[in-house]
């Protein structure tokens, strides 16, 4: 390939790859299975290792904490991942139910199950001890997750029952709790990344992430449903439940042993209308034949059992009038337009507001004024417009997206490569200040007691803040604050202790308050260890940012960018000089030593506990050195998840001493 094809193939393939996680995350209408996504994706991996002068800061790639499958060992699965088939109707699921009884006769029961909607992961254990965790992949072979998986809370690491087989595997569906969802989404609008459309999304986009201590952060949930073992252990699938519900797995107890199909039926019924009420998604009815010998005579069609078959319910849908879009402005200063429906009850709730999600969407729509829309809940929590009832159309004039900012009027942007549009008014446009203050005074920023959402808001509109540094100055207006309604002279104390006491607060999340665009938590915790204090960050070149553990290039040019901003550096130094802590408190370290004096380590793979920079330190810190690859002078080679097989044989072949991440914190400690 010429060096301009090589560079027109890359950009394909970072315009390509947006646009598909794009459609999979946002839209949740994927248009590419994930296999063929995991090949492009490589091949720009590969394309970017050789022509790093090419890679596009918006690529894929580049971003932190990655949402993608990057680099994960495949793994053969001892028994394939099969599917099942679907079934949408009472008329489907008797026909199958007919089927079975052609085949084994009259005499036999069904387990129902819920069907839940998230990822199929497969657990396999040794002696008692969890010892890989796949996802299902193409069915044949799948991703090793087994770090990832390790930090949800109800998967045992260790099996306490005496009664477990040597080695068994045990399948089952990885989800995120609708109220988890809920919350890590909007910590992600906040912060300017693309919110996921669902929680199943959410879901699997966190188990193929590449930093086991971010997947920890999101809390993930797994129900099991199929154990398999080598030698049968159990008669019937029921049993096997009851047993592995012993055995500490999680096992959903909303299940039901049925009799005939009409018992499934009302099974089904009942949990098409209660499924809003459980704290997950559902998205249909598991049905099983409970004895695994007649499973074994029902057998299997190249796809999927012919004892088992699902029933999907519809996602719910009703019609509705657009009567108007309106639009939102976050903190960022993105814009979001939001259809306003004529109030209509679905699937148990009333809905009055739809997302469009941006100015792409009301195109793909072909959105008109007072349109007759199909409004479907199905996997999303806030309800979408799937598509607009064209025979009662009764206006030919389009939704045009709006040009203009609707709190300010500034002219809207759009960045290169994204697909939301902003307002660039940032000191100027009051939702965004407002955000802004809110964003700084939150909880996991600068913490501020006494002060809430609702007070800045307040403060504002009254003329009392207009920027952060402004709250460092609410102590010199006790007159203006004693005559806000509701706000007497305890809580005036109260907050103004809150504010002062926040000037105690570490730099690292006085950097995550200021709100910089893509610097959230972790990112700041990493540019305050990295950088000591806020001058050098703020004179930090593009390539001093990229060098820093877990930061791109699209972090670092938002940093940049923050710095080169003129209001931006008056507020800091308002905030130096009302106290704040722009700094990095040094702490002795407890763990220095010398035990690890003249020996050897290498780095592999991907770990529990800590980071590899982390274990680097750790090891340096107490007399260790780090080498770059294996070679006979190596003492150690410290192997995490993940390791290349070629990395481990040339370990074993010139006897390098293997350890993991605990046996070195015990050499340390020991
Ligand atoms: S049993 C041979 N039980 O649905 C297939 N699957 O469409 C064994 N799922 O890949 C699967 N809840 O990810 C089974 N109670 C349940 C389930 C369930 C959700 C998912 C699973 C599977 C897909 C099949």
């Amino acid at each position: 390939m010429s060096i301009f094809a090589t560079k027109e193939r890359m950009d394909a393939l970072v315009a390509e790859l947006n646009q598909h996680t794009y459609n999979y995350y946002v839209l949740a209408m994927p248009t590419i299975g994930d296999y063929e996504f995991d090949k492009k994706l490589e091949e720009l991996v590969k394309l970017e290792q050789e022509y790093p002068e090419f890679a596009d800061p918006n690529s894929p790639t580049q971003k932190v904490g990655g949402d993608i499958t990057k680099s994960f060992a495949t793994i053969k699965h001892r028994w394939p991942m099969l599917s099942l088939g679907n079934t949408y109707n009472d008329q489907d699921l008797r026909d199958f139910d007919e089927r079975v009884r052609k085949a084994i006769g009259n005499q036999f029961e069904y387990v129902c199950e819920l069907k839940f909607d998230g990822l199929s992961i497969s657990l396999t254990y040794e002696n008692g001890i969890l010892a890989r965790a796949v996802t299902r992949g193409d069915g044949t072979k799948g991703d090793d997750v087994t770090t990832n998986i390790k930090t949800i809370q109800t998967i045992p690491h260790r099996i306490k029952a005496n009664d477990v087989p040597e080695s068994f595997e045990i399948r089952g569906e990885v989800f995120m709790h609708r109220a988890a969802f809920e919350r890590l989404n909007k910590e992600r609008e906040e912060l300017g990344e693309i919110p996921y459309a669902n929680p199943r999304n959410f879901a699997a986009g966190t188990v193929k992430m590449q930093d086991s201590r971010e997947v920890k952060k999101r809390p993930l949930d797994c129900f099991l449903y199929g154990l398999y073992t080598d030698r049968p252990l159990f008669k019937t699938h029921w049993e096997s439940l009851e047993a592995v519900q012993q055995w500490g797995f999680h096992v959903c107890r909303h299940t039901q042993l049925s009799n005939n199909i009409d018992e499934v039926l009302t099974f089904i019924r009942h949990w098409d209308t209660e499924r809003f009420k459980l704290s997950y998604d559902i998205d249909g009815i598991v049905i099983k034949v409970n004895s695994y010998a007649q499973q074994q005579e029902l057998g299997f069609t190249a796809k999927s059992p012919r004892w088992a078959i699902s029933y999907k319910f519809k996602a719910a849908e009703v019609q509705t009038v657009l009567e108007k879009v309106t639009y939102q402005v976050g903190r960022t200063g993105a814009v979001t337009p939001v259809a306003n429906l004529k109030p209509v009850l679905l699937a148990g709730t009333t809905v009055k507001r739809a997302t469009l999600h941006n100015a792409d969407e009301i195109k793909r729509l072909d959105l008109h004024e007072l349109d007759t829309v199909y409004v479907e809940k199905g996997g999303e929590i806030i309800p979408k417009i799937i598509r607009v009832n064209l025979e009662k159309r009764v206006s030919d004039v389009p939704i045009q997206y709006i040009s203009h900012c609707p709190e300010c009027n500034t002219l809207l942007m759009r960045k290169e490569g994204e697909v939301a549009y902003y307002c660039p008014n940032e000191d100027g446009c009051p939702p965004q200040i407002i955000g802004k203050i809110q964003h700084f005074i939150g909880r996991k920023a600068m913490n501020i007691d006494g002060l809430g959402d609702e007070t800045i808001e307040t403060f504002y509109q009254r003329g009392l803040i207009t920027k952060i540094s402004d709250l460092y100055h609410l102590h010199e207006k006790a007159e203006d604050l004693k005559n806000i309604e509701r706000f007497g002279e305890r809580s005036i104390d109260n907050m103004l202790k809150g504010i002062e006491q926040s000037k105690l607060m570490p730099f690292e999340k006085l950097l995550f308050g200021l709100g910089i665009r893509y610097v959230g938590e972790t990112v700041a915790k990493k540019l305050a260890k990295a950088l000591k204090n806020i001058d050098n960050l703020a004179k930090a070149s593009l390539e001093e940012l990229i060098a820093i553990d877990e930061i791109g290039v699209r972090i670092a040019e938002s940093i940049q960018e923050y710095f080169a901003k003129n209001s931006n550096i008056t507020q800091i130094n308002e905030l130096k000089h009302a106290g704040l802590c722009f700094e990095i408190q040094e702490t002795v370290n407890l763990y220095q030593s010398d035990k690890l004096n003249g020996k050897t380590f290498v780095i592999s793979g991907v770990f529990e506990k800590h980071s590899r920079d982390e274990l680097k330190n750790l090891i340096e810190e107490n007399g260790g050195k780090i080498l770059s690859s294996i070679s006979a002078k190596l003492d150690y080679l410290v192997a995490g998840d993940n390791m290349g097989p070629s990395k481990l044989e040339k370990a074993t072949k010139l006897n390098v001493r293997l350890i993991s991440e605990d046996e070195l914190t015990e050499m340390i400690n020991g």
